[in-house]
């Protein structure tokens, strides 16, 4: 009786009503998207707490999530091809697993991107606040952090960082703000521009490189000894190299932007693949190479300057002589995350907005704007919790739940993919993931690895957030939902 709702796929193509789009970009447009999409909090901020959990051999963290995220994206792009619409993998979870799973599915989407979303928030407060501080109008302390995170109090501790001081935080006063902002523009209907996200790539890109150009000069082998300070790391641990791959897979996390432009591609089965995989390449490149100047340049052993800092690409510069440019790099952080964290927000309305017209959550959070024609309910329910979370939680903590349900859903899109392959073996796939019966299980495998390497405590909250979501589904989303009273709509 639990899993008889099940929706067939193509009531849900046409109940989507493809508007049709105009197949028009190609394997250049696709890469950028990804590459806009991913770029952000992870390798800006979260670099500190992969140092601050694998030491110098952070450098394998990075190729070990950049794999697992290689092999999700391929089989992620065989389903997105075949259902372009909003909702992503709650949707097909809904077709695959029936609506049980699904609303399980939309449920840790939740943490996808409305935690993930907070996350962004709390890595560019980071920045600006370290901004702020640099040209003398920094905030008090305690409006620079949420009250469970702790702050560096500046000007403590000598060269090798012994000596650190660290305040407790209070509200995160400008992280909560630019959730608010962002949200306003989405409200509004604004901020979405091709054009717009494309400079920001530009932005951000050039950013990176300076950094590279500069750091890599400084880059020192004695800082890469001992390599391996809490080992590679066991189950549930949460440090060493799994550990920080664990976490450090939030730097990849956006990437299925590319395969949700699927329908919009010219020749999808050649240019989302190179879309995907060129864009998670060319940034996993970045990134390694930028791990390894941080490292070389200033070390990164836990407990660490480099591992308590808040803007640890602008610390980096700045300790190897070249403040201006960290102020620069940190500039082009503080223009360009906020784009991610409206791409963020939007996911997320999208995907509750998707369950409020199948009836599993209210139906307020479908209801349109007259004026602005946005799903504007939702989008504020979704802000102001994101504004509330950027404001009370760190970066970290924030990133590691979001990792927790975005890997769950990643496992289960992996699972319904194979199903679907075995069930429907001649539906239509516009593009077909290679080798799927090798690389599917070792998606899946990849997912749970680091998933139990996140850490007991994450793994908890991945948990509480679970049951609460199957008491809301039995209170609440079963009674309301729209098949209730027409079990299958096939
Ligand atoms: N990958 C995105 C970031 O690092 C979510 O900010």
């Amino acid at each position: 009786m639990l899993f008889e709702r099940v929706k067939s796929l193509d009531h849900i193509l046409e109940a989507a009503q493809k508007k049709g789009l105009k197949r028009q970009l190609g394997a250049f447009d696709l890469t950028m998207l990804g590459i806009g999409a991913v770029i952000g909090t992870g390798i800006f901020v979260l670099t500190s707490v992969a140092a601050d959990k694998a030491g110098p051999a952070m450098m394998y963290s990075f190729v070990i999530a950049g794999f697992v995220c290689a092999l999700t994206a391929l089989v992620y792009s065989e389903i997105a091809a075949i259902v372009p619409v909003a909702g992503s993998a709650y949707t097909y979870s809904y077709a695959v697993f029936g609506e049980l799973m699904a609303w399980m599915v939309g449920w840790a989407l939740i943490l996808e991107y409305a935690v993930a979303a907070a996350a962004v928030a709390v890595g560019w407060s980071g920045y600006i606040n370290g901004f702020l501080h640099e040209i003398g109008y920094g905030l008090p302390l305690f409006l620079t952090a949420g009250p469970f995170d702790r702050v560096l109090v500046p000007g403590t501790g000598n060269d090798s960082g012994a000596g650190l001081a660290t305040a407790a935080g209070g509200f995160n006063l400008l992280a909560f703000l630019v959730s608010l902002f962002v949200t306003s523009l989405l409200i509004m209907g604004t901020g979405k521009s091709a054009r717009f996200t494309a400079v920001l790539v530009i932005v951000k890109i050039v950013a990176l490189a300076a950094f590279i150009i500069l750091a890599l000069p400084a880059v020192n082998s004695a800082n890469f000894e001992p390599m391996f300070p809490n080992g590679w790391g066991t189950p549930l641990s949460g440090v060493g190299v799994l550990g920080a791959a664990a976490s450090i897979f939030f730097a990849y996390v956006g990437f299925d932007a590319v395969s949700t432009a699927a329908e919009e591609t010219k020749n999808p089965n050649r240019n989302v693949p190179i879309g995907l995989i060129g864009s998670l390449t060319i940034c996993t490149l970045i990134y390694l190479v930028v791990a390894y100047a941080a490292v070389g340049a200033v070390g990164s052993q836990p407990g660490g300057e480099l591992s308590l800092s808040k803007e640890p690409l602008a610390f980096v510069l700045r300790e190897v002589g070249y403040p201006a440019v960290g102020n620069w790099v940190a500039s082009a952080a503080i223009i360009a995350l906020p784009s991610v964290v409206l791409m963020m927000i939007y996911g997320q309305t999208r995907v509750l907005f998707t369950m409020s017209r199948d009836g599993l959550m209210p139906a307020a959070f479908s209801h349109i704007h007259p004026r602005f024609h946005t799903p504007h309910i939702v989008t504020q329910a979704t802000g102001l919790a994101v504004a509330l979370f950027a404001a009370l939680f760190p970066v970290a903590t924030l990133a590691d739940i979001s990792n927790s349900g975005t890997l769950f859903a990643f496992f289960m899109v992996a699972l319904g993919v194979m199903v679907l392959r075995r069930r429907d073996p001649e539906r239509h796939r516009p593009f077909k993931t290679p080798m799927l019966w090798m690389v599917g299980p070792l998606a899946m495998a990849g997912c749970a690895l680091l998933f139990i390497s996140l850490g007991w405590g994450t793994i908890q909250m991945f948990l509480a957030w679970a049951t609460i979501g199957l008491i809301v589904y039995f209170s609440y989303a079963r009674r309301h939902s729209h098949l209730a009273n027409h079990p299958a709509s096939d």
